[in-house]
């Protein structure tokens, strides 16, 4: 049995208190801290960058997920390494022909790498470089805001990236972004991802705790 990872998004915390949402979320069984930044660019949105991921990084020990929803990724990275995370994901659509130097960039940086598409980018896009990267992010909403909902038709996206993963004998993560709740995490569990991103559905709740136990054992 493949080990299920949650992480929960900050985009959904309190960000006056970020530092001790993250703590708190740590304590609470946090295996991975989801970190959406957003350029208003690449996104109709705006979220926040470095400083902030460099400020709250003594808060967790957790692994800092960075997804850049950014254009231009390959400027920014050694920031966001330097800053502390330890894995970055940057989109296919904002590096076209550019996503293999650059997640080569953030490897050395010291940093883990993934590559990541939206909802409607179909596998075969990343196909060429899935060999260098340690994880591989599918959207369930197209990027940009928290609280949307699950677009089903990546059920069959997911199955096919596992496939993929599997081909190429290495443990790579496959992560699920976007709409995920208590009643299709089995769905995208079962169609083989790994690493579960929850933003609302985790925020949103008192007892924490108990919906990230709830989201790993379903
Ligand atoms: C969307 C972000 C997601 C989002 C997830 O652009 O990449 O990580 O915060 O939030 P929920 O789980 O609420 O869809
Ligand atoms: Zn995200």
């Amino acid at each position: 049995m493949r080990k299920i990872k949650i992480a929960p998004s900050i985009l959904s915390a309190d960000f006056a208190r970020a530092g001790q949402e993250i703590e708190q979320i740590t304590k609470d069984g946090a295996d991975v801290l989801h970190l959406d930044v957003m350029d208003g660019s690449f996104v109709k949105n705006i979220s926040f960058g470095p400083k902030f991921i460099q400020e709250v990084r003594p808060y967790s020990k957790a692994t800092f997920d960075a997804h850049l929803m950014i254009v231009n990724p390959w400027n920014y990275i050694k920031q966001f390494a330097n800053a502390g995370a330890d894995i970055i994901t940057v989109h296919y659509e904002a590096c076209g022909d550019k996503l293999k130097e650059t997640l080569l960039a953030i490897k050395d940086l010291g940093v883990k790498c993934g590559a990541v598409i939206n909802p409607d980018t179909p596998v075969e896009k990343i196909e060429n470089v899935i060999e260098y990267c340690d994880m591989l992010l599918l959207m369930s909403v197209y990027p940009g805001f928290g609280g949307q909902k699950f677009i089903p038709d990546v059920l069959p996206k997911i199955a096919e990236a596992r496939k993929l993963i599997d081909s190429t004998g290495k443990d790579i993560d496959l992560e699920i972004d976007g709409g995920i709740t208590k009643e299709n995490v089995r769905l995208v569990k079962d169609a083989g991802a790994n690493v579960i991103v929850a933003g609302s559905t985790i925020f949103n709740q008192i007892d924490r705790a108990k919906i990230i136990r709830e989201l790993r054992e379903i």
